[in-house]
């Protein structure tokens, strides 16, 4: 298939221009050898990127390249094989500076997924400035982890969680998530994409309102590095968060970005090797940003693995990647809209490859079940945003999401699945 393809424009990254351009997304299914699998007798339909993406070839080769080439522990060894390890390192941060345009490679530290990175902001930047009476303003429709490290924080220190609402589109209500940016607000946390509607939250605009509160904002990026142009300084976030495995690279690597003047103010998160310049029982010293946010032996191949995701992606370009999923999201949007029965659940104006559903009289682990006898990957449940089920009154979904790989023909299949669904269940 190839496709015309549009330009993101917004510093939001959502999609207004078009271009001329193409997009052979054989080619690409071709770099990616588990699509070759049949799944129940059938040709695999993987339509749950949201949960995890699958590998390109050029990222499991590189994990192999590094065991096979250069494994060493890092930064604390003279030989040659720790120099070679210690310069992948960091090369896959600087790469990953390019990737979200940071303003320096320092910014950017790597933990293990989304998850940790925002459980890292609250346990140290949250614990220092959250105290009792305190605010910490989320979303309607934040992954479960963007919601429960702040109730943590919030529990120790007394604090209040406020919660922004949404419309029925499953779109932030601005005129009310204002109101809420008070003179107790510490931190804005939100989604940049919802993984339960694939809502594209607009973002640069709610961190120029905080701003003018001075409120840092903290982005969890989990579902938008995979599909959208990201540019941090463009948002002028001072946090963002993205997990390696939900951008075709290897799970157990995610990073975070902060602002360095906010980095250098913080204290550490862990303790441990390697973030310390020099320890006695009396008194230890901090290492410099960002190892003193990088306790112990890192995840040294994920990182590599990471870097050629990025290198992947950057070489198809994070523009045309979004046009061909926009593209899969329109027809996908307009195929299942026809299927009497079925409700989508979020239909903002700005989303990003995710649809979820759900079908009259049949729950969706049915629907899921069903599907699965066809070959067909959706994820099924509460998508751990379980605030969310709850707004739309619903208790799971069925959620087909989008990646650069996938097709309109794996939309006909899914859309044949369905009908299939409702057969067995008439
Ligand atoms: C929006 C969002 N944030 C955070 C996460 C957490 O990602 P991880 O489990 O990789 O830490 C997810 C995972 O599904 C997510 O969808």
């Amino acid at each position: 298939m190839s496709t015309a393809v549009k330009l993101p424009a917004s510093a939001n990254g959502a999609i207004s221009q078009e271009f001329s351009g193409t997009w052979d997304v054989q080619k690409v299914r071709s770099d990616f050898p588990i699509l070759q699998e049949r799944a129940r007798g059938h040709q695999l339909v993987y339509l749950d990127n949201a949960a995890t993406s699958q590998k390109p070839k050029a990222v499991i080769d590189e994990i192999v390249r590094y065991y096979q080439h250069d494994n060493a522990n890092i930064h604390r060894g003279v030989h040659y094989l720790s120099e070679k390890a210690t310069e992948d390192f960091e090369a896959a941060r600087r790469a990953v500076k390019r990737f979200v345009n940071a303003k320096q490679a320092n910014e950017i530290i790597f933990v293990r997924s989304a998850t940790e990175a925002i459980n890292l902001v609250a346990q140290t930047y949250g614990r220092v400035h959250v105290g009792p009476g305190d605010e910490v303003l989320i979303t309607a429709m934040e992954h479960h982890s963007n919601i429960v490290p702040w109730q943590l924080l919030c529990e120790e220190k007394q604090a209040k969680l406020r919660v922004a609402p949404i419309n029925q589109e499953g779109e932030l209500i601005l005129d009310e998530f204002e109101p809420l940016l008070g003179p107790r607000t510490k931190i804005v946390a939100l989604g940049h994409v919802s993984n339960a509607l694939g809502t594209i939250n607009p973002v640069s605009e709610i961190v120029a309102m905080a701003h003018a509160k001075n409120i840092p904002v903290l982005v969890d990026g989990a579902q938008a590095a995979p599909h959208l142009v990201i540019d941090v300084q463009a948002l002028d976030c001072d946090f963002y968060a993205l997990s390696g495995h939900k951008m075709y690279g290897p799970t157990g690597i995610g990073v975070l970005y902060g602002k360095m003047a906010l980095l250098e103010a913080m204290p550490p998160y862990q303790g441990g090797g390697d973030m310390i310049s020099s320890v006695s029982f009396e008194k230890t010293v901090y290492n410099k940003v960002p190892y003193k946010f990088e306790a112990g032996t890192p995840d040294m191949s994920g990182a590599v693995g990471l870097h050629a995701a990025i290198d992947y992606l950057s070489q198809l370009g994070m523009n045309k990647v979004a046009a061909h999923e926009h593209e899969l999201l329109a027809y996908a949007t307009q195929r299942l809209s026809g299927i009497k029965d079925l409700r989508l659940i979020g239909t903002a104006k700005q989303k990003a490859g995710v649809l979820s559903f759900v079908m009259q009289g049949i729950h969706a682990h049915d629907v899921g079940t069903i599907l699965d006898q066809e070959g067909i990957a959706v994820r099924t449940g509460h998508h751990c945003a379980q605030p969310v089920m709850e707004i739309f009154g619903v208790d799971a979904t069925a959620r087909a999401s989008f990646g650069l790989y996938n097709t309109k023909e794996e939309i006909d299949a899914l859309v044949r699945g369905i009908q299939r669904v409702k057969e067995v269940f008439a």
